[in-house]
């Protein structure tokens, strides 16, 4: 039941407004003057407020005034005398919903009082809508800070909120997905559904009824209609990933639903119009296929209208700190587990390392981290085999020692040797040069020399 406060000095017309809304199920209390009114506001939760504007002690626009500073956040309607409209209007200002005249009609006051609350509840509704697409968007949160990723987030504000069809390239693992799904939630379209579907991963022969959708009795096994992607993706946005996996004859079909925004269920006659937005992604060079006569030219022409390609991590190695540390921070989180520390060391590696899987091969090397890792810090060694040669210790040391038949290069041995001691002694030392020089039994100028002629400063960070 909804509760309205009444705050007005004269007793007549608060029973009679009471006795009215009382009447029209809602549930009435009763004020008599502006401070009483105040208090109860701010001790009970009420939906709607009929306020008098002259009353004696704190008047009507003091009672707004005060709602306003102890956002109090209520529908208020305002009742005045018919020759007081300026006060009326002061109290619109300070954001009344409506103000009615003395005497009044009920009825007039019982419309304005219910359409007060439409408002305020679609009010409620769209604030609760955006706090949940935020919380929404937040978790596809594309981090990077060089001038790749930066362009590309540019590049998407200024696309997101148009109908445009965009293909999203690059290689796997770049974060095709994750880009679909922030055009889409920074769009218009963001409270209609965001269909994904993978051209790849679905047999051929039915990927058309996925996409259209099929009528009962269409085919074997058709046992009841079925929506579509298409449909279901209406008003909202259709993801087509890995289209370059797309069989010929379906890039007739998605060409003509491109052109004319309508197509027929599989074995259905009926035409159905859509309002979709396409985002395409792919890892295959598009172009090429078309030359190759693996995929239509005009298809091609049709899906690029917005063409976005993603680099690839080697191309943004200065984010990939950044990166770590958000999949430590986000990873620990979801796993329950405490937030581990990355040594330098470690982090070099990574930063040194080709990443053919990109973003997606980091995150996963995280994820594994965090659940394997006992002890707080990751180091080089707790790496798999793969970032070995971005180890600092160079890995033939050990193989060097085992003289083999064919006999050895004494000098190349020795120097492997010299470089291995240094960097470990540099390691333990965290790159303090005297530290390290004293480990190693020598002074500091004879270290800094050696480090020079084997260009070792560029492998270990040193500090002063
Ligand atoms: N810049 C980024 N910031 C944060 N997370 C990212 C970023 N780029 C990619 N990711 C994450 O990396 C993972 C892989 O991204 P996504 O699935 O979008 O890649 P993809 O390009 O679609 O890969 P594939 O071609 O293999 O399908 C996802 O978990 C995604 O959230
Ligand atoms: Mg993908």
């Amino acid at each position: 039941m909804q509760r309205i406060l009444i705050i007005d000095d004269e007793p007549s017309i608060r029973e009679l407004l009471k006795d009215f809304f009382t009447g029209k199920d809602f549930e009435a209390a009763t004020a008599t003057d502006g401070e009483a009114g105040l208090a109860l506001l701010k001790e009970d939760k009420f939906d709607l407020l009929l306020l008098d504007l002259m009353m004696p002690g704190i008047n009507g626009l003091d009672v707004l005034r005060e709602i306003n500073s102890e956002k109090l956040d209520i529908p208020t309607i305002v009742i005045t005398a018919r020759n007081d409209v300026p006060s009326a209007v002061e109290a619109m200002k300070l954001g009344a919903f409506d103000y009615k005249t003395k005497p009044f009609n009920l009825e007039e006051i019982h419309l304005s009082v219910k359409r007060a609350l439409d408002v305020s509840k679609l009010q409620e509704e769209n604030f609760r809508l955006r706090k949940e697409l935020r919380k929404k968007f937040s978790t596809h949160k594309i981090v990077g800070n060089s001038l790749p990723v930066q362009e590309v987030i540019k590049f998407i504000e200024k696309i997101a909120d148009t109908d445009s069809t965009v293909l999203v390239t690059g290689e796997s693992g770049t974060g095709k997905e994750l880009v679909a799904k922030t055009i889409h939630y920074n769009s218009s379209r963001a409270r209609n559904p965001f269909v994904p579907l993978n051209c790849a991963a679905i047999p051929k022969d039915i990927l058309e009824s996925e996409l259209f959708g099929h009528e009962k009795g269409a085919f074997t096994g058709a046992i009841t209609t079925r929506i579509g992607r298409f449909e279901l993706a209406n008003n909202g946005t259709l993801f087509l990933d890995e289209i370059g996996e797309l069989a010929p004859s379906l890039q007739v079909k998605l060409l003509r639903i491109l052109q004319e925004k309508e197509f027929e269920r599989v074995g259905g006659i009926k035409t159905i119009k859509v309002d979709v937005r396409i985002v395409a992604a792919t890892n295959r060079d598009l172009e090429k296929a078309v030359k190759d006569g693996t995929f239509r030219e005009d298809l091609y022409y049709r899906l690029n209208v917005i063409p976005l390609h993603l680099p690839p991590l080697r191309r943004m190695r200065e984010d990939i700190p950044l990166l770590v540390e958000h999949f430590i921070s986000e990873m620990s989180k979801r796993k329950k587990k405490e937030t581990l520390t990355i040594s330098n060391e470690a982090l070099n590696c990574l930063v040194n390392y080709k990443w053919p899987g990109n973003v997606r091969e980091l995150e996963n090397l995280i994820e594994r981290l965090i659940i394997l890792k006992e002890g707080d810090t990751i180091t080089p060694y707790d790496l798999p085999e793969r970032f070995l040669e971005n180890r600092p210790i160079p890995k033939v040391v050990t193989k060097a020692q085992l003289l083999s038949s064919e006999g050895v290069d004494m000098n190349l041995v020795l120097d492997e040797i010299e470089n291995n001691m240094i960097i470990q002694a540099l390691e333990m030392s965290k790159g303090v040069k005297s530290k390290a020089a004293s480990l190693l039994g020598l002074n500091r100028t004879t270290l800094i020399e050696k480090m020079k002629k084997k260009s070792i400063s560029s492998h270990v960070k040193t500090v002063e």
